[in-house]
């Protein structure tokens, strides 16, 4: 399986984060013809692509325009999330620090297909590398007539404000973000009403994911029926899967959708040598992790699901035999722990109670009925919580204890971990 690069074909020109060489690289000419379309088309392209948000859920980008009210008199708004703060997700940083103009292009698209006249990007803030290149990405486009008043001649005014995030988690939860983004505490919103009708200041509202947004100049370019040749019928384009842990050469690898580990694996060297699989996410933390066996599972969105897991982030965190499944777990828990809001009692107290029994566990101390209690308490959260952070910290509990139940016995009968003294792998950062 080829490389595609596509989102990351600018990465490694001299300069690829200046508006220069993004003008010397078709930079900026899919906003030119998208501004010669009425926006309507723009969202019927978008929609015939058939691109799925990248952001974790797969939903539909066109559909997600589509729900926007038009001729409603209101403002509009589009939110770019580049909170990005999932467990081993280290996609949409590379991209904004790389190639910040290929979102603030895709901004600019979105927004006007969307009659959006303000557009925000919600970045964390500790990616300072990514912040400046945005903001110094914004202050070019802004000069060269892409943002402001009347852009290139059409009529169309656009501002663009990048906030900088304080790095919870949760504000990556896209109505936790619009919360953040007014001034209040980032906690989830109830939904219904939708972000769509009452999003950002309670007006209608498209929030997406960054890497979302900066596929869109290359369908406007390229057109739906070329991107919908990458990939599967039902998740086309490609996706930059990002490897990390133990492998040979850990980084972003742009595929067609549907590629599978055993293909990355070949891009990127392989299992560290002397080493075999023993098991992965396919979407960060808070994807079921997969082991050695599902190797060939196509990674796409439906392929990955019925595989019994979710595509996500598209973060491959691989771990070898020498890696300890609980201790591991336990590391992630710890982060659910860390990140829950408070907002709902399954999350807030569940997530607490599971690192506790997870710390017993992973030190020996356990007994079998704690692996029925920890079950238990993640069957009380999932379904249950309010937001899907909940639902995300019982998936490395639930795939764990499924995949390797006798790993865990084993702490027990060992009296400790079996791998202590064997270098530890962390997979989790925030
Ligand atoms: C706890 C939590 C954290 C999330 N973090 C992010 C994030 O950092 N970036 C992101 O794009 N989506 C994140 N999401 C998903 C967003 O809520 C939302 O679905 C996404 O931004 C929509 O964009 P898309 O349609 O382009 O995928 C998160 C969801 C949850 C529940
Ligand atoms: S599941 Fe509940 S407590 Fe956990 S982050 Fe979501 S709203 Fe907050």
């Amino acid at each position: 399986m080829p490389l595609s690069p596509v989102l990351t074909r600018r990465w490694l020109s001299p300069r690829s984060w200046s508006l220069d060489t993004y003008q010397q690289l078709e930079g900026y000419a899919a906003l030119r013809k998208a501004l010669a379309m009425h926006p309507d088309e723009i969202i019927q392209l978008v929609k015939d692509s058939g691109l799925r948000g990248r952001g974790g859920a797969g939903f539909p980008t066109g559909m997600k325009w589509g729900f926007i009210p038009q001729g409603d008199g209101k403002p509009h708004y589009l939110v770019v999330n580049a909170d990005e703060g999932e467990p081993g997700t280290c996609r949409d940083a590379p991209l904004m620090t790389a190639d910040p103009h290929a979102l603030v292009e895709g901004i600019v698209i979105a927004s006007y297909a969307v009659r959006c006249n303000e557009a925000f990007v919600y970045l964390r803030g500790e990616l300072v590398h990514a912040l400046r290149r945005v903001q110094n990405a914004v202050r070019e486009a802004y000069a060269a007539g892409y943002l402001g008043r009347d852009i290139l001649g059409s009529g169309f005014d656009l501002d663009l404000v990048v906030h900088a995030g304080a790095g919870a988690y949760i504000c990556g939860e896209e109505t936790a973000l619009l919360d953040s983004l007014e001034g209040y505490r980032g906690q989830p919103r109830l939904r219904p009403p939708f972000p769509a009708t009452h999003g950002l200041y309670s007006e209608p509202t498209v929030v997406n994911n960054v890497g979302t947004i900066a596929s869109v100049p290359p369908i406007v370019l390229g057109g739906a029926a070329w991107w919908k040749r990458m990939g599967p019928e039902r998740s086309p384009g490609t996706s930059i899967y990002s490897l990390s842990g133990r492998i040979v050469r850990p980084g972003q690898y742009e595929a067609p959708m549907g590629t599978t580990l055993r293909e990355l694996l070949e891009l990127a060297g392989g299992v560290r040598p002397g080493h075999r699989l023993k098991f992965w996410t396919p979407g960060g933390s808070s994807t079921p992790m997969f082991t050695a066996d599902h190797l060939d599972v196509p990674l796409d969105f439906d392929s990955v699901a019925g595989a019994g897991s979710l595509l996500g982030t598209s973060a491959l965190m691989i771990f070898d035999d020498t890696d300890c499944v609980v201790r591991a777990t336990l590391k992630w828990t710890q982060f659910y722990e860390h990140e829950s809001c408070g907002k709902c009692t399954p999350c807030r107290e569940g997530t607490y109670w599971m690192v506790r029994i997870l710390e017993r566990l992973e030190s020996g101390e356990g007994t079998d009925a704690d692996l029925d209690v920890l079950l238990d308490t993640c069957d009380n959260i999932f379904g249950r919580a309010f937001c899907a952070l909940g639902d995300g910290a019982t998936s490395p509990i639930v795939s764990s204890i499924k995949y390797f139940r006798d790993e865990y016995i084993a702490h027990r009968t060992n009296g400790g971990c079996p791998f202590a003294g064997s270098r530890r792998l962390v997979g989790a950062h925030g």
